[in-house]
């Protein structure tokens, strides 16, 4: 089903690049700080596109320069009780929203990636930045640690180690240090980051949305289950595609030397 964005966002802004839904923090004042409106409305916009058969790639940015996103609002920790963060971070977690969302998710890093910023790229699939980009966990200098998956999916991403440094000490690292410890699937200069970022995207969203989704689950399995377990749900899986046109229209191109035309069923 086809759809165009039924409501209007005041943190986000929305644009469809023919199959690329892309979506833009848009509080470049507060360097696209994560308030709580823009949490909500960055998971009412994920509903939204959850079932729009147009939308095959969602890419998210932070608008302007400077940031990509620098973290969770500050100003709205004074005052929060320990309920209120828990509630925040749990029941109306954007991050679990992007982590579970039915589609490939990819962070246009433009600038800072800090903190909740960082966080959020984390739970997307993949990771393309900027030169510019720099990238922390700086909780720590405010009496606190990551809290939306920042010393799990971190930690599963770059080692123990590595995640152990940023997230003791704080400190900033610069793109290419992002990318050297796997942080960061790509780095590009600032004045080629949306084409490069789009170009992968249009590629993705050229596949099968079915396998991409099932392909997005299996993966995720690999931090999650041991192995006997991913391996076994892996093969479920696998065994899924054979019950789709997509799969007998991959196949048929194939042996017929042409592109393959995915419809999604
Ligand atoms: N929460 C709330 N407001 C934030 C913010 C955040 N995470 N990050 C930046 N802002 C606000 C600043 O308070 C400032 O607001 P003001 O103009 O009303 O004073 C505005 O954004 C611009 O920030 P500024 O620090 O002047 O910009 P900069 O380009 O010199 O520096 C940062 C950018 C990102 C390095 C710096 O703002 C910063 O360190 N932010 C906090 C990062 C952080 O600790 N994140 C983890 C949160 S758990």
């Amino acid at each position: 089903m086809s759809q165009a964005i039924s409501k209007s966002y005041e943190s986000l802004l929305f644009e469809r690049r023919g199959r690329v839904g892309l979506v833009t923090i848009n509080r470049p004042e507060k360097r696209n700080a994560l308030n709580i409106k823009t949490r909500e409305e960055g998971g009412a916009l994920l509903e939204e596109l959850r079932n729009d058969t147009s939308v095959g790639v969602v890419v998210i940015t932070g608008a302007g320069e400077k940031a990509f996103i620098a973290g969770a609002d500050i100003a709205e920790f004074a005052g929060r009780t320990a309920m209120m963060q828990r509630d925040v971070m749990t029941a109306r977690s954007l991050f679990t929203a992007i982590d579970t969302f039915p589609k490939p998710i990819i962070a246009m890093i433009n600038g800072y990636c800090l903190g909740g910023g960082c966080e959020l790229a984390l739970a997307c699939d993949i990771r393309i930045a900027s030169e510019t980009a720099s990238f922390g966990q700086p909780e720590i200098n405010l009496g606190i640690i990551p809290g939306g998956g920042g010393t799990q999916r971190l930690t599963r991403l770059v080692g123990e180690g590595k995640a152990m440094e940023m997230i003791l000490t704080g400190e900033i690292i610069d793109a290419k240090t992002a990318l050297s410890i796997g942080l960061v699937n790509q780095v590009v200069p600032a004045e080629q980051l949306e084409a490069k970022t789009m170009e992968i995207a249009n590629r993705i969203a050229e596949k099968s949305p079915i396998a991409l989704s099932l392909a997005k689950e299996a993966v995720k399995l690999a931090s999650r289950s041991n192995l006997d377990e991913g391996l076994r749900r892996e093969v479920d899986l696998f065994a899924l595609c054979f019950s789709t046109e997509d799969k007998d229209e991959g196949v048929s191109a194939f042996l017929e030397k042409r592109k393959p035309e995915f419809k999604g069923r």
